[in-house]
C-alpha cells in the first residue's frame, strides 16, 4: 500500500491532519504521522518505507532523500522550498513541489500584525503612532507581498513594490507604487517588508548598504527567511541608527547581542508561526495530500519545483 508520510517537527493543526488523513485515505493509501519530533534520525528512521513525503520547514536533507528507498515525491506544505536538497531528489528521481499561495495570508496577518505591535510599543500602555500615511515597501510581490500591500492599503500606508519578475502592470493594477530598483525601495520607504526566497542570490543580500538607506524612523519586517540577512551587518544598523527596529519570525543567529543592546527595537516570535494557523495548515496540508494522489494516480507534475 502506498505510504504517505507527514513529517512536520512543527504540527499542523488537528483540523488540518484530519483533512489530509481524508485526502490520503479516500485514495486508498496509508497515512503515517511523525510529529514533534526533535531528532533528525527520527525523521531518517520513518522515511525509510515512504512512498511520500509531507513537510513543513523541515529539514529534508541528501541523508533524508537517500534513507527514502520508495520514495518517489515530497511536498512542502507551504512555498520555501530552501530546507530541501533539490539536486539530491533529482539525482534519485523524486519530484519535490511545493504549494504556493496556500499559506500566504496568514503570513501576510502577521507582518502587518507585528508593526501594529511595533508602533504600538508592544501593547505597553505607553504612547504609541500609527501606520496610517506611513511609506511601506514590499520587497518582493509574490503570494505574501500581495496580501501585505493589500491589507497595508486598508490601514492607509502608501505601499511601494519592488519585484524584477513581477510586471509594472500587475503591481500597478493593485494600486501599489512601482519602484524599479531595490535600492530606491530601501530609499523610500520607513517600513520594509521582506518576502525573498532564500537562494543563492538573495543570501545575505539585505545589508548596511541597503538598510542604512532607509528614512528616519526605520522598521525592517521579515517574514521571510533569516538567510537573507547579513546579520553582522544587522547588528551595525542597530549600532548605528538609534531610530532602527527588526520585527522578525526568523530568528537571527546573533539574537543574544541584539537582545541585550536593543531590546526596544527588536521583536522575534518564539517559533516561526507566519503559517501556524489553522486555516493556512488545512489549506497547505490538504493541497499537499491533493497533490501526491495526483501525481501518484495521475502523474500529475503541477508545481514540480526540481524540474
Ligand atoms: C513557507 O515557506 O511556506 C513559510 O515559511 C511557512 O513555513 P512553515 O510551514 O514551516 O511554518
Amino acid at each position: 500500500m502506498t505510504k504517505v508520510l507527514v513529517a512536520t517537527d512543527k504540527a499542523f493543526a488537528p483540523a488540518a491532519v484530519k483533512g489530509i488523513r481524508q485526502v490520503v485515505e479516500q485514495a486508498g493509501f496509508e497515512l503515517v504521522l511523525l510529529e514533534n519530533y526533535t531528532n533528525q534520525d527520527d525523521f531518517i528512521k520513518a522515511v525509510a518505507d515512504a512512498d511520500a513525503v509531507i513537510v513543513r520547514s523541515d529539514k529534508t536533507d541528501k541523508a533524508v532523500i537517500d534513507a527514502g528507498f520508495n520514495l518517489k515525491i515530497v511536498v512542502r506544505a507551504g512555498a520555501g522550498y530552501d530546507n530541501i536538497d533539490l539536486s539530491a531528489a533529482t539525482a534519485k528521481g523524486v519530484v519535490v513541489m511545493n504549494t504556493p499561495g496556500q499559506n500566504s495570508n496568514a503570513v501576510a496577518e502577521l507582518a502587518l500584525g507585528m508593526m501594529v505591535y511595533y508602533v504600538r510599543n508592544f501593547f505597553n500602555g505607553k504612547s504609541g503612532w500609527e501606520l496610517k500615511d506611513k511609506k511601506l515597501g514590499i520587497h518582493a510581490y509574490g503570494a505574501v507581498g500581495k496580501i501585505v500591500a493589500r491589507i497595508a492599503r486598508g490601514f492607509g500606508m502608501e505601499v511601494y513594490a519592488f519585484d524584477p519578475f513581477i510586471p509594472r502592470e500587475a503591481i500597478e493594477k493593485d494600486g501599489v507604487k512601482w519602484i524599479s530598483s531595490v535600492e530606491e525601495l530601501y530609499s523610500k520607504c520607513n517600513f520594509i517588508s521582506l518576502h525573498i526566497p532564500a537562494n543563492s542570490q538573495t543570501r545575505q543580500s539585505v545589508n548596511f548598504g541597503l538598510l542604512s538607506r532607509m528614512p528616519m524612523p526605520a522598521v525592517l519586517v521579515n517574514t521571510a527567511r533569516a538567510e537573507v540577512i547579513n546579520e553582522a551587518d544587522l547588528l551595525k544598523m542597530f549600532q548605528e541608527r538609534k531610530d532602527f527596529a527588526y520585527l522578525s519570525d526568523v530568528e537571527p543567529t546573533n539574537k543574544a547581542e541584539i537582545e541585550a543592546g536593543f531590546k526596544a527595537k527588536y521583536f522575534c516570535t518564539p517559533k516561526k508561526m507566519g503559517a501556524q494557523t489553522e486555516e493556512a495548515n488545512i489549506n497547505a496540508g490538504i493541497a499537499a495530500a491533493r497533490q501526491i494522489v495526483n501525481f501518484i494516480n495521475n502523474g500529475d507534475k503541477t508545481f514540480q519545483v526540481n524540474k
